[in-house]
């Protein structure tokens, strides 16, 4: 079945949004209180180390999000990566079809776009394309875009660096729980830690005060790093309120996920985000998901629990943990 993508409608010019992309009233950005301006936690890379373990455990335990800066990955692979991906979408649409995922039979990786509705029967205003990029044994080459030539390529940097960040940053929220710096990397399959890239696409929207991008939700990875084009969507929800994040040239976003929640026994949050669309403007990002093995036992780490306090989560594998949502969603 031939499945409707948002960029093929956008290009249509419509007037007016579909009903199905309406959220709820209590969802619209029109009705939402977004603040704007308060101060998104940027930490820098460059600092003394015993530094950044503070501002980054203090940041994810706060936000359960912060920025990095100087975090060594060159601003021309962040461009390389960009204009890649911004060339797949460019395709004919014959061309990109030849991707499409399915995940009603359980094909996740490729060209996606949500068919199934959610609780409130409405859809995202957004076309993805979902691929993993690490270990190589779960990677299917096979599913990345041959188009452009050099997409592989630049993945292929990308990931490296990504996996450099992970590395550090896993280091640095261990040392924040008080524990040995290898502790967390020992508890995500240490070299079988899975990065998962994910290309979102969000076409100018005839009516974005009406529409979402991705609707509310935490990330059920342990982390996540995302970088955007300059066109800001962003919002954090943080004491009751959205939050806007400002786009900062070379910055990467982190987000903590729901496996860090749990292994921090809730010391650190998952983030509930969500993202708004642009009228004239098409907004791009690159999320990396960065989780467990299916098969690494997650639960709050030993060392963190005890009768003062005792654990907050139930530990299971992160296969099962799949399957279980965080509920954080306003109402
Ligand atoms: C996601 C996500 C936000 C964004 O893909 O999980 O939250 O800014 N994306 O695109
Ligand atoms: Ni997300």
């Amino acid at each position: 079945m031939q499945v409707e993508r948002v960029q093929a409608l956008a290009l249509g010019r419509l007037n007016e949004l579909p009903e199905k992309f309406i959220r709820p009233a209590h969802e619209q950005p029109l009705n939402t209180r977004a603040v704007e301006g308060i101060a998104v936690p940027v930490i820098s890379l460059a600092k003394p180390h015993n530094v950044i373990v503070e501002e980054v455990s203090e940041a994810a335990a706060q936000w359960g999000f912060f920025l990095i800066t100087d975090h060594g990955i060159p601003a021309s692979l962040i461009e390389e990566l960009q204009k890649v991906g911004k060339e797949f979408y460019m395709l004919p649409q014959e061309e990109k079809e030849a991707y499409a995922n399915d995940p009603a039979s359980g094909r996740f990786d490729g060209y996606g776009t949500r068919m199934t509705k959610n609780h409130d029967d409405k859809v995202e205003w957004i076309d993805y394309f979902f691929h993993h990029t690490a270990p190589p044994s779960k990677v299917n080459y096979d599913i990345w875009p041959k188009n452009p030539p050099s997409y592989g390529q630049v993945n292929e940097e990308y990931k490296k660096e990504m996996l450099k960040v992970t590395d550090k940053l896993l280091e640095v929220l261990s040392e924040g729980l008080g524990l040995d710096r290898k502790v967390l990397k020992s508890h995500m399959g240490d070299g079988e830690v899975e990065l998962e890239m994910k290309i979102n696409m969000y076409p100018p929207c005839p009516q974005p005060e009406l529409a979402l991008g991705v609707e509310p939700h935490t990330d059920m990875s342990a982390l996540t790093l995302l970088v955007s084009n300059d066109v800001p969507g962003l919002q954090l929800w943080k004491d009751d309120n959205w939050v806007a994040v400002n786009y900062l040239p070379n910055a990467v976003f982190v987000n903590i996920g729901d496996q860090m929640e749990v292994l921090s026994n809730g010391k650190y949050k998952s983030v509930l985000h969500r993202s708004l669309v642009n009228k004239e403007r098409l907004r791009m990002s690159w999320a990396v998901f960065i989780a467990p093995p299916h098969e690494a036992v997650i639960g709050p780490l030993t060392e963190l629990v005890d009768e003062q306090n005792p654990a907050k989560y139930s530990t299971k594998t992160y296969g099962e943990y799949r399957h279980r949502k965080f509920n954080k969603i306003p109402q």
